[in-house]
């Protein structure tokens, strides 16, 4: 998927020393620089990628932006868009975006993802195979060698229907990696309701994974499955801000 930025093109540069939330922000802001007018746009979810909506927001209300409709990813984001005036549209609208910003989890060196430990895996997942383009923002700390090896969770949506009995597939699928499986749990201590009124069980690996297209295809084999957190070859670039400065990684 050919991209071009809107704006100048984006060099690696020195950058003094910085929060992470400057780091998320600098990436977001770089992110931003490929939108233009017109564009339908799908918008993430995350600390990272409320960077990125605040950013549109700020650019249509200056008029450097104009006729952007969003699809967002999450309740929160539809929030956050409404509250900045950003027009907004759905899939059935819209099935085709221009362009789709949004974190990651997880980057590996061939830029497939782990995402959804902000829950919003499903309705990511469906916007981003719908966009065109699909930048991913994210500060340093994201890079992995390898997909599962932060030994964080790795979450797959499933309906609460016996849900259970998938925790106990979902393990025993990745015995070998060492995987422990847990019910993701809300603030009050219940289970996490996604938007799609789901379940997460989150994955966590020993080992990091060794072939994501595998393991992706065997936890959606199982009936019950909703969405997994493994988004493979769907990246177009990954804007990576780091201590040494912001790079562009694209394959
Ligand atoms: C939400 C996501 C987020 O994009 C991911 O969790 C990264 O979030 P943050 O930018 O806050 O680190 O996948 O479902």
């Amino acid at each position: 998927k050919s991209l071009r930025p809107r704006a100048i093109s984006i060099k690696a540069q020195a950058v003094p020393a910085l929060t992470q939330d400057d780091l998320k922000k600098l990436a977001a802001d770089k992110a931003v620089d490929y939108v233009k007018s017109g564009m339908a746009l799908g918008l993430g979810t995350g600390s990272t990628a409320a960077f990125v909506v605040d950013r549109i927001g700020q650019l249509l209300k200056t008029g450097e932006l104009r006729d952007i409709v969003g699809i967002p990813t999450s309740k929160r984001t539809e929030e956050q868009a409404k509250s900045l005036n950003i027009p907004l549209t759905t899939l059935d609208d819209h099935p085709s975006l221009d362009l789709a910003i949004d974190g990651a989890d997880e980057v590996d060196p061939e830029l497939n993802l782990v995402k959804g430990r902000g829950g919003a895996l499903l309705r990511e997942k469906m916007v981003e195979a719908a966009s065109k383009s699909f930048v991913v923002v994210a500060d340093e700390s994201k890079l992995v060698s390898g997909l599962g090896g932060s030994k964080l969770a790795m979450p797959v949506e499933v309906v609460q229907f016996c849900w259970k009995f998938n925790l106990v597939r979902l393990q025993d699928l990745f015995r070998e990696l060492g995987c422990e499986a847990k019910l993701r749990e809300g603030e009050n201590g219940k289970p996490y309701i996604t938007d799609n009124f789901n379940y997460i069980i989150d994955l966590y690996f020993e080992t990091p994974i060794k072939d994501g297209v595998s393991a992706g295809t065997e936890i959606g084999k199982l009936e019950g499955v909703v969405e997994h957190g493994l988004f493979l070859d769907m990246a177009t670039a990954v804007i990576i801000a780091g201590k040494t400065g912001v790079e562009v990684k694209s394959k």
